[in-house]
């Protein structure tokens, strides 16, 4: 039996460590230094890990997953250092430290996520010992993922739901969107480090992808609510101060926190079409109880 957290921990380090070097060829400027400070020290780095592991289900390559998963928590970074701008969340702390524009200003804020989303792409077309077309396709997954027609247009119906109140229907949308999207192309380019090109794969990727996000952003917002500041790294309340539309506040605590398991389980089942799925398994139960993820101060643990 494999212990889950020491391998985790493990696998996110090498993961920082990765991110560091291909951070450190920037020119050194006040943008460069918040770009470094935003992608260091403790996020889950749950998008990589995942586009590895579906490399190792498909037998793909691991080091092209490493830096495919490095370009897909570029994007996350930036992601995450935009939604805490006084303009759309106005969160001031992120991964146990001052948000990128309480520490940087927001000008340096902007900037450095402008960068990470550029230069994330510069990651993946630089990618060795894979079939040039499945660069290709990797540019056209992530680039749809985390869009307009993806996390972007997500996050345009989060801020647009604060102003009205949603159907139950539309919330799930938002979620697919702005959360699932950049799960779903960390999931698929692990896919895409093998050599063959199998869409049958690549679906199943994409469904268990959309369930696991789901019940990420479901637990997330229960968090918002149960959870506190030293294990989450964020502060709680974030939804409530901004009048968010979230299933939490449609459905209430309890029924949120069974859907949870449903989505998990949906997302599970969805790993019928791998072999020898046992950590995609782990991970999503593992992701339901993120609140103790690798114990508290996860940010503290993981680091570079
Ligand atoms: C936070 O993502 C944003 C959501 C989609 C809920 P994570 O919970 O993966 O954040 P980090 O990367 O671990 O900081
Ligand atoms: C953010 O959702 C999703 C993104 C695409 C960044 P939240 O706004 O709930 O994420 P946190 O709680 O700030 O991490
Ligand atoms: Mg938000
Ligand atoms: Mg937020
Ligand atoms: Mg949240």
């Amino acid at each position: 039996m494999i212990d889950m957290t020491s391998y985790i921990k493990t696998q996110a380090n090498l993961i920082s460590e990765r991110l560091n070097v291909l951070l450190s060829e920037n020119m050194p400027t006040k943008v460069s230094d918040a770009m470094q400070y935003s992608v260091a020290n403790g996020g889950k780095r749950i998008r990589p890990i995942l586009a590895i592991e579906f490399s190792k289900v498909c037998n793909g390559n691991i080091s092209a997953a490493l830096d495919f998963g490095c370009a897909v928590e570029m994007i996350h970074t930036y992601s995450l250092i935009h939604d805490d701008l006084p303009c759309m969340d106005n969160d001031d702390m992120r991964r146990g430290k001052p948000s990128c524009h309480i520490a940087f200003g927001e000008d340096n804020a902007l900037l450095a996520g402008d960068a990470l989303l550029t230069e994330a792409f510069g990651v993946l077309a630089s990618v060795k010992n894979i079939p040039d077309k499945n660069i290709i396709r990797a540019v056209l997954y992530l680039s749809s993922f985390a869009g307009i027609n993806g996390m972007v247009g997500g996050q345009v119906l989060d801020l647009q739901f604060e102003e009205c109140k949603p159907i139950v229907d539309e919330i799930l949308k938002m979620y697919s969107l702005k959360t699932c999207g950049l799960i779903k192309a960390a999931c698929v380019l692990g896919c895409l480090t093998a050599n063959e090109y199998n869409e049958d794969k690549i679906n199943a990727a994409i469904n268990y992808a959309e369930n696991l996000g789901i019940a990420f952003q479901i637990q997330d917002d229960i968090l918002d609510i149960e959870g506190d500041f030293t294990s989450l790294g964020k502060p709680v309340g974030s939804d409530e101060k901004n009048d968010k539309s979230t299933i939490v506040k449609y459905y209430g605590l309890e029924k949120s926190k069974e859907l949870v398991k449903e989505y998990t389980d949906k997302a599970i089942y969805a790993l019928e079409n791998f072999e020898n799925t046992e950590m995609l398994e782990n991970l999503a139960y593992m992701l339901i109880n993120r609140k103790n993820w690798l114990g508290n101060k996860f940010w503290k643990i993981l680091s570079f």
